[in-house]
């Protein structure tokens, strides 16, 4: 059997992905705590749930206890760290559960990580790797003509959600200096795929689009963001953890700039060619609505060092990643009426009703 991975925040997003992509692709053994909160589901992993070298532990990586018994039951030769509070507009409206789960939680996975590593044998502990998921929101806002950002760019984080990454980031940083623990961080733009929940731009506009209802865009729609299919991140943080440097970070995005407005039409077109009507083009239904608060303008990766050194380039094109992102969200109305709950609608109608 495959050496194990502590996998956090595996019923989310991209931690589902990258799950389903490492079962698929090298039969990885994963053990996956997660603390299942409104943005964790299970029917995400349904079809791997009852696999051998699959285990599922509910819980918070804020919970001391609870992480040094994972550790010591399971023995991980990595941890994969995706667990977060991940959404900037509920950052603004409530900041506490993302220093909770962001800041406490991270130094409490490091501290428990740290304690368990320094138990194991010489060889083991020099082939550990910790390796954080982090994102680009860290380095702050661009103007229209600044470079993309690199991993020498200085942190000057925006929204409660990006300041609590950046401290997750110092953490990390620090528990490599100070202690030597083999720590990886990754930093990446924008993720689109199968599995997102709702409340983020590409599933809501999405699904909106569908269903009739208004797609409401951020102040004038220009703000930029750079995006990357969720299955070539996947792979970004494979690479990263077979043939990383310990103690380095690395930039991951797709060179793939758009302004709000644009990504919003070309989801419009692609409902309307998937899922004919004979009445008005989907793009009717775009209103501009009030601007999220602090809304940053401009984010773009420089991933050249990640190139370079590790051999990683995207494989999916934005043209290619939206389209199979749209079939998808339309083939699986039952993983979408699994996540729209009450939580969710709650929050769609406080949050959209000014
Ligand atoms: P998500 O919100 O979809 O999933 C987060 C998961 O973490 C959920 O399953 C949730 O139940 C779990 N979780 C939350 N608090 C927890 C706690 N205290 N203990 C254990 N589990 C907990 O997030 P995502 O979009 O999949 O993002 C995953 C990671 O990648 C995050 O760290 C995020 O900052 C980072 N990231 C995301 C993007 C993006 O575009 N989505 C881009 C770059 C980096
Ligand atoms: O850049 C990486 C980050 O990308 C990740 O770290 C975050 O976890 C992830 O949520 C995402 O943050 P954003 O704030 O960029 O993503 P979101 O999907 O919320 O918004 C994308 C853009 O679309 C942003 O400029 C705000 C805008 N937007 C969003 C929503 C939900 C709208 O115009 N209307 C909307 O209804």
């Amino acid at each position: 059997m495959h050496p194990r991975i502590l996998v956090t925040g595996g019923a989310g997003f991209i931690g589902s992905n990258f799950i389903l992509q490492r079962r698929r692709e090298d039969s990885a053994s994963i053990v996956n705590l997660d603390k299942l909160t409104y943005a964790g589901n299970l029917r995400s992993l349904e079809s791997i749930a009852h696999d051998k070298g699959y285990e599922f532990v509910q819980g918070d990586i804020a919970d001391r206890s609870l992480i040094a018994s994972v550790l010591e039951k399971y023995r991980p030769v990595a941890v994969v760290h995706f667990a977060a509070e991940s959404h900037v507009d509920r950052s603004i409206h409530g900041p506490e559960d993302f220093i909770h789960t962001n800041i406490n939680g991270t130094f409490t996975l490091l501290e428990e990580t740290r304690a368990y590593w320094m138990g194991l044998a010489e060889a083991e502990c020099k082939h550990f790797r910790f390796l954080h998921v982090s994102t680009d929101e860290v380095y702050g806002s661009l103007g229209p003509d600044d470079p993309p950002f690199n991993e020498t760019t200085p942190y000057a984080p925006n929204s409660p959600y990006a300041a609590s990454k950046a401290a997750s980031d110092h953490l990390v940083r620090a528990y490599h200096h100070t202690y030597g623990l083999p720590t990886l961080t990754t930093n990446c733009s924008n993720n689109y795929g199968p599995f997102q929940f709702p409340e983020k731009l590409i599933p809501l506009m999405i699904l909106n689009a569908r269903d009739g209802k208004p797609l409401p865009v951020y102040g004038d729609g220009n703000n930029v963001r750079d995006w990357l299919f969720v299955d070539d991140h996947c792979e970004a943080l494979a690479t990263v953890l077979r043939h990383g440097k310990p103690g380095e970070t690395y930039n991951v995005g797709g060179w793939n700039e758009k302004p709000n407005i644009e990504i919003v039409q070309t989801i419009c077109d692609l409902v309307d060619e998937m899922s004919p009507r004979v009445a008005r083009s989907r793009r009717e239904q775009i209103t501009f609505v009030k601007d999220r608060p602090g809304h940053d303008r401009r984010y773009a990766m420089n991933t050249e060092k990640i190139e370079r050194e590790l051999g990683w380039k995207p494989k999916q094109t934005l043209e290619s990643g939206l389209r199979r992102t749209v079939g998808w969200y339309l083939e699986n109305e039952g993983w979408v009426q699994s996540v729209t709950s009450g939580s969710y609608r709650q929050w769609i109608a406080a949050h959209y009703s000014t």
